[in-house]
């Protein structure tokens, strides 16, 4: 089999991606050059890796190219991509096959650092190439570093998989992941961050399937813009070690104390009082600032319900556990405290 059969015109891709009838809306595709901006960031850590593309139909995926591409720039020592065969029967139907595949690259060999077609391996697989299915699994421990952009709506699922097998990931996701309880447990036990993101915290994703709701000057033809999404990884950055740098002091006027919490609540994280040593409640953007050598997250407040787990610091109200002043709700906070001082 050849990597030919997979290549489509961008016209029959269009076509094809049209016709993947997924209400989830799990279908739309990361540009190159959103992957390129965040990948600078991380060249150390491919040297000599076996990298994991496990929600990646080769023929569409620009992490399969960059991958593919940049293989002798990063050093890599192999690279993987798995091809979800869709439920609908149609999505495939213009192909030689309507088979899930796997892609395997073990770097160039005729000396032209271009991925030819005969130097990628094309392997049939017996399940359907669902991340969760046992061949996938296999892959997966094969695996380094799995770069991918998941489906948003098994987030969750996906993620607990990654830690489960003890992975190194550099991930997209949707920042609304960071309020769901297992997601957040691991960031705030440091074991998955922010990277470094997309441009205004919105991406533009290949897509011709969802109506795209940007107003005019933000639309972009073949596009769907999704904002709110984000690079989440456990690999390390340097940015999560450069402290956020904070210059206005304390004052009770500007930051009161929670009617229902012991901390003061802090409306923009840029405005953290520099000498404030207690408990502060700031936006969930704050993760998008964090040092890891400044700041210990302690919790989050996102909702009525109080579990110590989740919200990290002792509830003195009585009923609504989202963070109150003068009995009036603030936004979704997490609380953290200043190691520095
Ligand atoms: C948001 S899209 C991103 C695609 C590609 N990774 C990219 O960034 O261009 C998520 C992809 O995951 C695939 N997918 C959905 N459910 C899956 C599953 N259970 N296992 C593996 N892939 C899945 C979808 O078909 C879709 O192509």
């Amino acid at each position: 089999m050849s990597i030919n059969n997979y290549k489509m015109s961008k016209e029959a891709q269009n076509k094809n991606l049209h016709k993947a009838k997924n209400n989830k809306k799990d279908e739309f595709y990361t540009q190159l050059p959103d992957i390129e901006n965040e990948l600078r960031h991380y060249k150390e850590h491919f040297k000599d890796k076996v990298v994991y593309c496990n929600c990646d139909d080769p023929r569409v995926s620009n992490f399969f190219h960059y991958f593919s591409y940049n293989f002798e720039h990063l050093g890599l020592k192999k690279l993987i991509a798995t091809c979800y065969k869709n439920q609908d029967a149609d999505l495939f139907s213009q192909n030689d096959s309507d088979k899930a595949i796997y892609l395997e690259y073990d770097g160039d060999k005729n000396g032209n650092n271009i991925p030819d077609p005969e130097e990628i391996g094309i392997i049939a697989l017996k399940e359907d190439g669902d991340f969760r299915s046992k061949e996938s699994i296999e892959l997966l421990k094969q695996a380094d570093i799995i770069v991918t952009n998941p489906p948003f709506s098994l987030f969750r699922e996906y993620v607990a998989q990654l830690i489960e097998y003890n992975k190194k990931f550099l991930i997209v996701g949707h920042q609304n992941a960071i309020t769901y309880k297992d997601i957040f447990k691991l960031m705030k036990e440091n074991k998955l961050w922010l990277g470094y993101g997309f441009k205004g915290g919105a991406g533009h994703f290949i897509n011709t399937e969802y109506e795209d709701y940007a107003t005019a000057g933000d639309h972009r033809d073949g596009m769907i813009r999704v904002s709110g999404v984000h690079w989440f990884t456990n690999l390390d950055i340097n940015k999560r070690h450069e402290d956020l740098i904070l210059y206005k002091p304390y004052t009770l006027e500007e930051y009161p104390t929670y009617d229902n919490y012991d901390a003061i609540n802090v409306n923009k994280t840029k405005d953290i009082p520099v000498d404030y040593k207690g408990i502060m409640g700031v936006p969930i953007t704050f993760l998008d600032k964090y040092s890891v050598e400044q700041f210990e997250i302690l919790g989050l407040s996102a909702s009525a319900g109080y579990s110590e787990e989740i919200v990290g610091i002792p509830f003195l109200g009585d009923k609504d556990a989202r963070p109150l002043i003068n009995g009036k709700n603030t936004y979704a906070r997490i609380f953290v405290k200043n190691k520095k001082i």
